[in-house]
């Protein structure tokens, strides 16, 4: 758990208590300054940044506390199928159109052996969650990780273990998915019942291995990557194909040992980026949300310094070719982690100011398209996540609605702007700006959508919107969430009160300057009619 502690200011994870949040927090805003705040934004249409991988739009799911059995599996429920699915939560999570989903952890996947969780059910070992505490049943194993993840509509992604496992385990992992021969594990697939190939893509080598805390014992970056290599091979033997993620750290010189050493196989390097506001001081989610976009440029660096674009001369005894593409970041983990309840206080009560930061880190993102080629968001039910459930309800939290709105309303390239906004001037924003922008161009259909964060908690922003060209954008849909004030929270007591107000309305003509409401998400896509 390397990042966590890297990311989270102490004061984060010291606590924010919604009653005391309220109560001092109403108090700061008594002195604000109300008045309309201006701002500019400048789109250049000319020099796009490049095109975003819908890859960016994932989830995670651990087997920690609630978060699998319990949230989204609970055999006998009254709110499940026959086979333990939870109906209720797998129709919110397929209304988050998640692209990517990343399993079985993070840390756990340090003890995880997949052998554990396939077969008939009644025939599977339970095992002490060590890291977590609690069992794993392992009745919800690797086909009811695929099968979940296809039936939401995204592709698997497994981590292997690199801490008790070994090298030969994973790549049986890989055969046991992939594999199309007439050979040992893609047969126990198909006696599983899975005739076809699972074609598991995406794989991560290790989980934060350079934590020292964690029982991996890859901490020094020579014995992870001579590890990694390894592993590599073991698992591209068996599928050419697959994209393989190497852990990166909050290490300059680790990212750049592996990306030197490892970078002609690796199609990705992990970032992880947790972060939570100080204590009474909701502004200062911007500062720390913002370091992401500070942690993907000194990575993109270390690629640039490290890896070279195409891999030219890889030896074909490798048996199996470099990668394809350049190499990009995966955010395998982002979130936001105040102090929460459950297993390791990690059931987070989440409030309108945290659906702020998180349009903020989708901005963020999407302003860095060129080099961010996935992400993971952590977690999805019950552990830091958008969905909380409880035996009889489940209930999309603030930061649900964010996540759903720029995947649905994102184009495929990303587009720079020159913003100019104002400091936020509250106690805590450290110089975090008013507006927080990011734009999209939808090749298909020829829209364009600014998406705007209007972070302050009580003042309006009038925007004037430059270098639109009025002949070929002459309508605008402005589509806005919103919410009472940066405090409000939807809570399992009353699961049908949604506290996030959607306002949709059509504009026409030039739209060349808007309003942004105090702490709204605004996306204003414009097309021609
Ligand atoms: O998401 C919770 C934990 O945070 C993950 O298991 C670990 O990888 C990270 O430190």
């Amino acid at each position: 758990m390397l990042s966590r502690r890297n990311f989270i200011t102490l004061a984060g994870r010291g606590g924010l208590s919604f009653a005391f949040a309220n109560k001092t927090v109403a108090g700061v805003i008594q002195s604000f300054d109300t008045a309309l705040l201006e701002a500019t934004i400048t789109i250049d249409f000319t020099n796009p940044e490049g095109t975003i991988d819908r890859a960016i739009y994932g989830q995670f799911i651990e087997h920690l506390g609630r978060a699998i059995n319990g949230g989204i599996f609970e055999e006998g429920s009254p709110l499940s199928n026959k086979k333990g699915v939870r109906l209720d939560v797998l129709d919110k999570i397929k209304q988050l159109h998640p692209t990517v989903m990343r399993y079985p952890g993070g840390t756990f996947t340090k003890i995880y052996h997949w052998m554990d969780g396939i077969g008939p059910l009644n025939e599977r070992r339970a095992r002490p969650n060590l890291i977590w505490g609690g069992l794993d049943t392992n009745r919800f194993g690797t086909d009811e990780a695929i099968t979940y993840s296809r039936t939401i509509g995204a592709d698997p992604y497994f981590s292997v273990n690199m801490g008790t496992g070994t090298a030969e385990e994973a790549g049986n992992w890989v055969e046991y998915c992939n594999g199309i021969q007439d050979t040992y594990y893609a047969n126990l697939r198909r006696k599983n019942g899975h005739m076809a190939p699972h074609k598991v893509k995406y794989w991560g080598l290790g989980n934060e291995e350079a934590a020292g805390p964690d029982i991996g014992r890859l901490q020094k970056v020579e014995d992870y990557v001579k590890e990694a290599w390894f592993y590599t091979k073991a698992m591209k033997l068996q599928d050419k194909s697959i994209k393989l993620i190497l852990c990166g750290a909050d290490d300059k010189a680790w990212n750049d040992h592996v990306l030197k050493e490892m970078g002609d196989v690796c199609d990705y390097i992990s970032l992880h980026c947790y972060v939570g506001a100080d204590k009474a001081k909701p502004a200062s989610l911007f500062p720390h949300v913002e370091k992401l976009e500070k942690s993907i440029l000194e990575i993109k660096q270390s690629i640039q310094a490290n890896t070279v674009v195409k891999v030219t001369d890889f030896k074909k005894w490798y048996r199996f070719p470099p990668r394809p593409n350049p190499v990009k970041i995966a955010i395998d983990e982002l979130g936001i982690w105040e102090t929460g309840t459950g297993a390791y206080d990690l059931e987070d009560l989440y409030n309108w100011n945290h659906a702020l930061g998180t349009a903020t880190f989708f901005n963020i993102m999407q302003r860095q398209a060129s080099v961010v080629g996935m992400a993971t968001w952590a977690q999805t039910v019950n552990v830091l996540a958008p969905i909380m459930t409880s035996k009889s309800a489940s209930v999309c939290q603030t930061i649900y609605y964010p996540m759903q709105f720029y995947r649905e309303h994102a184009g495929n390239i990303s587009l720079k702007c020159d913003v100019k906004t104002s400091d936020m001037q509250i106690p805590g924003s450290e110089g975090a700006k008013t507006l927080d922008v990011s734009a999209t161009l939808n090749e298909a259909d020829g829209t364009f959508t600014l998406f705007v964060v209007n972070r302050h908690p009580e003042s309006a922003v009038k925007t004037r919107l430059g270098n639109i060209d009025s002949k070929k954008y002459n309508t605008v849909k402005a589509y806005e969430l919103n919410a009472a004030s940066i405090l409000a929270i939807n809570t399992l007591e009353q699961p049908h009160k949604n506290v996030v107000v959607k306002n949709e309305k059509r504009l026409s003509g030039i739209v060349s300057e808007y309003i942004f409401p105090a702490h709204s998400i605004t996306a204003l896509v414009y097309g021609k009619v």
